[in-house]
């Protein structure tokens, strides 16, 4: 049997996809172990979920700290700290810098929905819609110095339909997401 690969979760919000990785681990779909979960954002949801799933959960705020590189060591040591092999960021809103970049190299993922290297940022189904694409969806890439930049693992693609709005457009993109981040966890060879 495959080791159980351990797991950094990085949040910043609903926790989502956050709970599509600790469920697929649950029901066997992904030998992993999520180790700990980082939040830069104080009373996010994804926080309450950690809980509930029993699974460590430490809040770093930004603010509390003089700048990103101190921001980043403390969670780097937190990640060490918890044995962490790869990093997933499962709506973390935050560029991550060198300091994490050269802790976890090509050991940082990050989940995104829009099929890259289209509507990157903010909004991205927003974006989507404005442009009249067709189809959408999203993308798991390796995490580099760019705003939803680095090399794609794994994508999906919805439909856009033409009575769709920026929820109906992010639900549907959403259920494929909870489906891709964890089938692309499980493709990483380490
Ligand atoms: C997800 O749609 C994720 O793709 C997006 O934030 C949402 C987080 O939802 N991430 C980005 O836009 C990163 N650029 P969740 O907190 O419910 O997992």
């Amino acid at each position: 049997m495959a080791d159980s690969l351990p797991l950094g979760v990085l949040v910043s919000g609903r926790g989502s996809n956050l709970d599509a990785i600790a469920e697929a681990i649950e029901t066997g779909r992904l030998v992993a172990t999520i180790k700990v979960v980082i939040c830069d954002q104080p009373g996010a949801l994804a926080l309450d979920l950690a809980s509930r799933r029993g699974l460590p959960a430490i809040l770093f705020e930004r603010a509390a700290f003089s700048g990103r590189t101190a921001f980043e060591e403390e969670i780097v040591r937190t990640l060490l700290r918890y044995g962490v092999r790869l990093v997933v960021l499962a709506g973390f809103m935050r560029l991550v810098g060198p300091t994490l970049l050269s802790a976890f190299p090509n050991k940082i993922i990050n989940i995104h929905p829009s099929l890259l290297p289209s509507f990157p940022g903010l909004s991205a189904q927003r974006q989507a819609l404005d442009y009249g694409v067709k189809f959408s969806g999203c993308t798991v890439h390796y995490v580099n110095g760019v705003v939803d930049g680095g090399r794609i693992i794994a994508q999906a693609v919805v439909p856009v339909q033409s009575d769709d709005t920026e929820e109906t457009l992010s639900t549907r993109i959403l259920t494929e997401e909870h489906r891709l981040l964890p089938q692309a966890i499980g493709f990483l060879v380490f």
